[in-house]
C-alpha cells in the first residue's frame, strides 16, 4: 500500500512495547513509565462531583476551564517563582499533546531541533512529524544535558532545543546553573527552549527550577502534566505555558486537533494541583527509598550508575548481552538504545514497583550480571 506521508514514514512504534511483549506475562516489569500509586482521592472525587453535577458534559473553552488555568497559575507562583497569566495556559491531553503543540507551532521543514540523547522517545518522533530534523546532543557522563554542548550544536537552522529535568530515561536533575544557562542560550541565540517538566515533583536531591524563570526573551515554552506528579497518566491532562504570542500560535493547533482537554480530567487536575500535596510527598519518599535500594543493588553487582536525583528511573551502564540475559530471566528492562544512539551500553530500569518485587528483580539481575561477565 502507498500514499503515506513522508513525515509519518519516518516514525516507528516505540521499541519499549516490543520489550514488554517479548518478556511474557509473569515477568517482573521494570519497564513502566508510570507511578504505581493511585490518583489522590480528592482529585478523583472532584471529577466524580463534576460528572454528577453535569458540569463535565460539554466542551470547555479551548484553553481549558478558568478554574484549572487559575490553579496552574497559582501552582507556578507557589512552586516555580513564576508569574503566569492564566490566559497564557492551554490545558492539553497530557504532556504529550503539549509537546506536540510546541513542535507544530514552531518547527518548519529544514528546522533542526536539538534533543538530549539518550532522551524521551517522543522528542525525535514529534520533530519528524512537524517536518523538522532531530539532532542529538550527547549527555554528560552524569547523564545531564550540558548547556555548552547545546550551544555548540546550534547552527543557523536550529529552531529549538529540548530540556527535560528530571529526566526520562536518566532520572538526572539539571542544576540551577544549567537551567540559567539554557535560558541565556534561548535569549542570546534566539532559539526556542522547550522545557519538559513532567517529573517536576519527583525530586530527591538538588532543586527543580525552570529555565522559564530565568529567560527574558519569551523564548521558553514550559510543558508539564499531572501524569507523573499526581499519578494521573490515565486521565490525560497536561498543560503548556509561555508568552502570549506563542500560546496564541499553539492554540491554533490545539483548537483543531483536540478542541479542549477532557472536562472530567480538568476538574480532577484542578483539585490535584490546589488540594493537599501530601499524597505527592508520600509517593516521592517511597520512590526515594526504592531509588536507594536499586542503587545499592546495582553497585553491589559492580555496575556503574549515576545517582538518579529524580523521576523513578535508574540508568546503569551494562555489559554487552546484559539486557537480553535479564529479559530472558524474566525481568523487563529497556535497552538504552531505545532512547537514542548514545543510550547504547545502558539500560533503563523503572522503580515504579514495590520494594519486595524490586529486590527479587535485583537478585535476578545479579545472576544475569554474573552470567554475562563470566562469558
Ligand atoms: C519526559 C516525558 N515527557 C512527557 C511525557 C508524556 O507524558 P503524558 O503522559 O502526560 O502525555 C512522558 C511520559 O512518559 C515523559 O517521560
Amino acid at each position: 500500500m502507498t500514499g503515506f506521508s513522508r513525515r509519518v514514514e519516518q516514525v516507528s512504534i516505540s521499541g519499549i512495547r516490543e520489550v514488554f511483549e517479548a518478556a511474557g506475562d509473569d515477568a517482573i516489569n521494570l519497564g513502566l513509565g508510570q507511578p504505581d500509586f493511585p490518583t489522590p482521592k480528592h482529585a478523583r472525587q472532584a471529577a466524580i462531583d463534576a460528572i454528577e453535577a453535569g458540569d463535565a458534559d460539554a466542551y470547555t473553552s479551548n484553553k481549558g476551564t478558568e478554574g484549572l488555568r487559575q490553579a496552574i497559575a497559582t501552582k507556578h507562583a507557589r512552586d516555580n517563582n513564576l508569574d503566569v497569566d492564566p490566559e497564557n495556559v492551554i490545558a492539553t491531553a497530557g504532556g504529550s499533546e503539549a509537546l506536540h503543540l510546541a513542535m507544530e507551532a514552531h518547527i518548519d521543514a529544514e528546522d533542526e531541533v536539538l534533543i538530549p540523547d539518550p532522551g524521551f522517545v517522543a522528542y525525535e518522533a514529534l520533530t519528524n512529524l512537524a517536518g523538522g530534523t532531530p539532532k542529538s546532543v550527547a549527555l554528560r557522563d552524569d547523564l545531564t544535558l550540558d548547556p555548552a554542548a547545546v550551544e555548540a550544536a546550534i547552527t543557523d537552522d536550529t529552531a529549538a532545543f529540548i530540556v527535560n529535568s528530571p529526566g526520562n530515561p536518566t532520572g538526572a536533575v539539571q542544576s540551577v546553573a544549567d537551567m540559567r544557562e539554557f535560558a541565556r542560550i534561548a535569549d542570546e541565540h534566539d532559539v526556542l527552549c522547550i522545557t519538559d517538566e513532567v517529573y517536576e515533583n519527583i525530586v530527591f536531591d538538588g532543586e527543580h527550577r525552570s529555565p522559564l524563570e530565568f529567560a527574558d526573551s519569551g523564548n521558553v515554552v514550559l510543558v508539564n502534566a499531572c501524569s507523573k506528579s499526581y499519578s494521573m497518566t490515565g486521565w490525560r491532562l497536561g498543560w503548556v505555558t509561555g508568552s502570549h504570542e506563542r500560546i496564541e500560535r499553539m492554540l491554533r493547533v490545539h483548537q483543531y486537533v483536540q478542541a479542549c482537554a477532557s472536562a472530567p480530567a480538568q476538574y480532577a487536575a484542578e483539585a490535584a494541583l490546589s488540594g493537599t500535596q501530601e499524597p505527592v510527598d508520600e509517593m516521592v519518599s517511597a520512590f526515594e527509598q526504592r531509588r536507594d535500594v536499586v542503587l545499592d543493588g546495582l553497585e553491589d553487582m559492580g555496575l556503574s550508575v549515576p545517582t538518579p536525583e529524580g523521576a523513578f528511573y535508574a540508568m546503569p551502564q551494562v555489559p554487552e548481552g546484559w539486557v537480553d540475559e535479564v529479559i530472558d530471566r524474566g525481568v523487563v528492562v529497556v535497552p538504552g538504545e531505545a532512547f537514542g544512539d548514545h543510550g547504547e551500553g545502558y539500560a533503563r530500569l523503572s522503580y515504579a514497583t514495590d520494594t519486595e518485587t524490586l529486590k527479587e528483580a535485583l537478585d535476578i539481575m545479579s545472576e544475569a550480571t554474573a552470567a554475562v561477565t563470566e562469558l
